[in-house]
């Protein structure tokens, strides 16, 4: 009896021991992982020390995937001509942009001077650059190098010829060549792909916050990429409780229910998404005042006119002088629509909204003939399960996201 005793006592030591193991495995793995994962580890470093430069973050490993090269500002300043305003492409919250040739890698690029702004610029600085360096897509800009010298804070991209969607859709000059239904379609293709990586390949995933047309810049063919999504998702550092609203998106791109109690989810950029749709497809602002009362919100405009198909004519963009195919703007519109709703679960997954506009961007439509349209419709309708649609970021994806945001 003893004996029997004793030897159930050495069973429970061993198998104890053997979870004691599995669990100290499990918990090395999970460790391993979060070390392997460069944003990851680079963002809790980043918090915990708020006044790391570029270098120490990149040498401390982790984060040695930084592959952006690091320019003196000395070279920045003669491929801009000191800065001169002939060179300037462009001026938004961060920063001027100009363009310049760099000898040294002889290529043409895009360089964004940010304002010196204290530790909150250095912070915005610092993710822009770690972003866009672990992040690559076709349809995402390419950042080249960078210059930290000094307090000096500039960021080197691609340059990206024909500038942004918002110099093609609005304000133009009578002389400037409209955009066609096919690159519209392509343009809004393009962008669907951009967001897709963001929220379904990258992991964590990444949410852009702050989608508008001046952030798509358009390269040979009209070939779109988003641009400065790095910068927009940072949040309140310090004893800061809220971010600028301009940080938090812009007016009447941002989701109604993010706008009122903060909540964001992937949804939110689906949201905006669906405004820059409705721009590309009307021409129209997302917020005009100089339009006539009711008619300053493009979405509060176009919503009543979405529950009638004979109205869907009347929103496409007069420049467009009818040249599109019918059922090609309804299925746009469907789009635009389902990604508007004012209820996040109601909104399509951004990956059924490539599919729908890559369809739509693959039928050809001749300018001057009729509109002829194959009888095969979209694929509008969410093809995944309710479920996964209505899905917002788990508890740890969540987590990420908040420790960028202190
Ligand atoms: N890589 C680039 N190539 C060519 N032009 C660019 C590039 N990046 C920016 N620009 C031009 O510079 C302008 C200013 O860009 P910037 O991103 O600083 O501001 P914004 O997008 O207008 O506003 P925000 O600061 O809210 O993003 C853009 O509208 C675009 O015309
Ligand atoms: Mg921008």
């Amino acid at each position: 009896m003893g004996c029997f005793s004793c030897s159930g006592n050495s069973e429970k030591k061993k198998h104890q021991q053997q979870q004691q193991q599995q669990q100290q495995q499990k918990q090395k793995q999970q460790q391993q992982q979060k070390a392997d994962d460069p944003i990851q580890s680079t963002l809790d470093k980043l918090k915990a020390n708020p006044s790391l430069d570029v270098k120490e973050l990149s040498k401390n490993g982790g984060s040695g995937h930084i592959a952006a090269k690091t320019f003196p500002f000395r070279e920045l300043a003669e491929a801009t001509k000191n800065f001169r305003a002939d060179c300037l492409l462009g001026e938004g919250g961060f920063g001027r942009v100009y363009k310049g040739r760099l000898e040294s890698i002889d290529q043409v690029v895009a360089i964004k001077q940010l304002d010196r702004n204290g530790m909150q610029g250095n912070r915005e600085f610092l993710v822009e650059v770690l972003m866009l360096s672990l992040l690559h897509h076709p349809n995402l800009v390419n950042l080249i190098g960078y210059c930290a010298d000094g307090d000096q804070r500039l960021l080197v991209y691609e340059y990206m010829p024909l500038g942004s969607l918002e110099d093609h859709l609005h304000d133009l000059p009578p002389d400037k060549k409209r955009l066609d239904w096919n690159t519209r379609m392509k343009i809004a293709a393009g962008a669907a792909k951009g967001l897709e990586y963001l929220h379904d390949k990258a992991n964590p995933p990444v949410i852009y916050r702050d989608l508008k047309c001046s952030n798509i810049l358009l390269g040979e063919g009209y070939y779109p990429k988003l641009s400065d999504f790095g910068l927009a998702k940072l949040g309140p550092v310090g004893d800061n409780t809220h971010v600028s609203t301009r940080v938090m998106g812009t007016y009447g791109y941002c989701a109604p229910e993010y706008a009122m109690t903060g909540q964001l989810t992937l949804k939110s950029d689906v949201y905006s998404f669906g405004v820059v749709l409705l721009e590309i497809i009307t021409g129209r602002k997302a917020i005009d005042n100089a339009k006539s009362a009711g008619e300053h919100n493009l979405v509060a405009w176009a919503r009543p006119l979405f529950r009638d198909r004979r109205q869907f004519s009347q929103m496409a963009d007069p420049t467009l002088q009818g040249q599109y195919p019918v059922r090609g703007l309804y299925q746009a519109l469907a789009v635009a629509a389902m990604c508007v709703q004012e209820q996040p679960s109601m909104r399509p997954l951004i990956a059924d909204v490539v599919t729908a506009l890559t369809y739509l961007a693959s039928q050809t439509h001749d300018r001057g003939s009729q509109p002829v349209q194959s009888s095969r419709m979209a694929p509008l309708t969410p093809s995944r399960s309710r479920r996964d649609s209505d899905r917002t970021l788990s508890g740890s994806e969540r987590r990420e996201h908040a420790r960028e945001f202190n």
